[in-house]
């Protein structure tokens, strides 16, 4: 790490530069106190760079790869939102950097990272481990319902589930409704930065966008609710009736890729994107404001299916808020006009998007929206409302009976090549795991006896209703192991069992 250059552009800081800092004429040494943060949290990390950001007085940040001794120096850029932030590049990859806030010699013993393996590159365990949490954002005071604790629960969950192997989560994503009621800046101070603080100072947060990001919306001309924006457009985001719109906080508050940071095809915008983790690709999609425009619903598509064709990972893992297929207790798929059309994205990704996952080797989906989980078969096809639904959608059945699908438990995992897929990565499996932070209890706009009962979704044996059900009305979460010959994929509930799972082959 030294004897090489000093690159230096605004903030971003090379770690090429280690030696030029220390004697290259520049006296910004790393030294003095760690200086407190409202926030602290990373972005963008990649096999050679990081983003660390944060809220709070200090204007500079350090970082090395020897806890006690940070070397490298950097001044801090102030972007939207207040907030403080340094890009560090040159970084090698599987790595573990620490960091300092303010310039301090030592970093805390809970602030350091680990970079990702070079694209292409399986990690040195072999296993790239994914946490998606969904719906999550109930860590604050400002629901209306009250759900406190439950999202720790679900956090505590995982973390007993990641004990027994001691395997650390690799990957943080989040499937949107990250911060109840509003999505804004208090929300999220609560939500996520208060409820996740150790994770998010050592994993990159990979969000995508959900409605209650997008604060208040009009059922009518005088009944405002959160959650029920119909707008494209970011910038109409308002808190509370009769205020100013203004931007969304969520977009002040991340710093996503648009130009490929991470990996994947530059999108442009920070509303959707692509990355990397080795030989995973993962893709989050923006279905609350870019699906409800034409126009920009086509955009986002046709970089979905550059982005795609460029992408030759073992694995390919899609998130976004509205799920295509649910029988969610106020989430219908096949009800998506009820209430003015605010589930319509549901309707939108499922005839847009479904085509694109089946046709560009897509392998498992996630979402959130509905607070349950609903686990499909293998599926090929399926763009229509559930009664549409039949075996020719399905690529995996046992002992080819069209009465008895797959379960991809077991015995019965799923090929990512199937006997009937003409050797085409052309199947997807769909999770819907909305219950990150709180679970419905009974059905409320979806029919009683349609609850968590789409004919696409697998029965799950630990439900407690009887005829059991296709989904699980109980809080959780989703952990991913991918490697190099499967994905295994399990829902965890917040005592850290395993309630359903599926394997994908390749
Ligand atoms: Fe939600
Ligand atoms: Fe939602």
């Amino acid at each position: 790490m030294s004897g090489r250059i000093l690159i230096t552009a605004l903030s971003v800081i090379s770690l090429l530069a280690l030696s030029a800092c220390s004697d290259g004429g520049n006296n910004r040494k790393c030294k003095g106190e760690e200086v407190p943060t409202e926030r602290l949290f990373l972005q963008q990390l990649s096999d050679t760079s990081v983003v660390i950001k944060w809220r709070g007085a200090a204007t500079a940040a350090c970082i090395g790869t020897l806890q006690d001794t940070l070397k490298v120096y950097a001044d801090a850029t102030v972007t939207e939102g207040d907030h403080k932030q340094v890009t560090f590049t040159g970084l090698l990859p599987e790595v573990t950097y620490f960091y300092s806030i303010g310039g301090a010699r030592q970093a805390p013993a809970d602030q350091y990272f680990t970079t990702h393996p070079q694209p292409g590159s399986l990690p040195a365990d072999g296993n790239t481990r994914i946490w998606l949490i969904g719906d999550s954002g109930t860590g604050g005071d400002d629901e209306r319902e009250d759900h406190e604790g439950e999202a720790l629960e679900v956090l505590a969950g995982m973390q007993a589930y990641t004990a027994r192997d001691g395997e650390p989560v690799d990957v943080f994503l989040m499937l949107g409704d990250n911060a109840y009621d509003v999505g804004s800046d208090f929300n999220f101070q609560q939500a996520v930065f208060e409820t996740y603080p150790t994770l998010l100072k050592r994993l990159a947060l990979w969000p995508t966008i959900g409605n209650h990001e997008m604060g208040l919306g009009f059922l009518n001309p005088t009944v405002a609710l959160p959650g029920f924006s119909q707008s494209p457009d970011p910038d109409s985001w308002i808190e509370d009736t009769g205020a100013t719109p203004r931007g969304m906080p969520y977009l002040d508050i991340f710093t996503l890729p648009t130009n490929g940071e991470a990996g994947g095809v530059p999108s442009g915008t920070e509303q959707y994107y692509s990355f990397d983790y080795g030989r995973v690709h993962i893709v989050s999609l923006d279905s609350q404001l870019s699906a409800r425009d034409p126009d920009q619903l086509s955009a986002m598509k046709s970089w979905l299916i550059e982005d795609l064709s460029s992408n030759d990972a073992d694995w390919t893992i899609v998130i976004f808020h509205h799920p295509p297929y649910s029988k969610g207790a106020n989430h219908d798929s096949d009800d998506t006009e009820k209430l003015g059309g605010f589930d319509m994205p549901q309707q939108w990704m499922r005839e847009q998007f479904v085509p694109v996952f089946d046709q560009y080797g897509v392998d498992v989906v996630y979402n959130g929206h509905s607070h349950s989980y609903e686990r499909s078969f293998y599926l090929t096809n399926l763009t229509g409302k559930s009664d549409t639904y039949s075996a020719a959608n399905n690529a995996e059945l046992v002992d080819g009976n069209p009465n008895r699908p797959a379960s991809g438990r077991g015995t019965e995992e799923y090929r990512q090549l199937s006997p009937t897929s003409g050797g085409v990565d052309d199947r997807v499996v769909y999770t819907v795991t909305g219950n990150g932070g709180k679970a419905d209890s009974s059905s409320g706009l979806t029919e009683a006896s349609q609850w968590l009962r789409h004919p696409a979704m697998i029965e799950q044996p630990a439900d407690t209703v009887q005829p059991r059900r296709r989904g699980l009305a109980v809080i959780g979460s989703v952990v991913v192991d991918a490697g190099p010959e499967r994905l295994r994929a399990h829902f965890i509930d917040a005592e850290g069992e395993v309630l359903d799972s599926f394997t994908i082959t390749r």
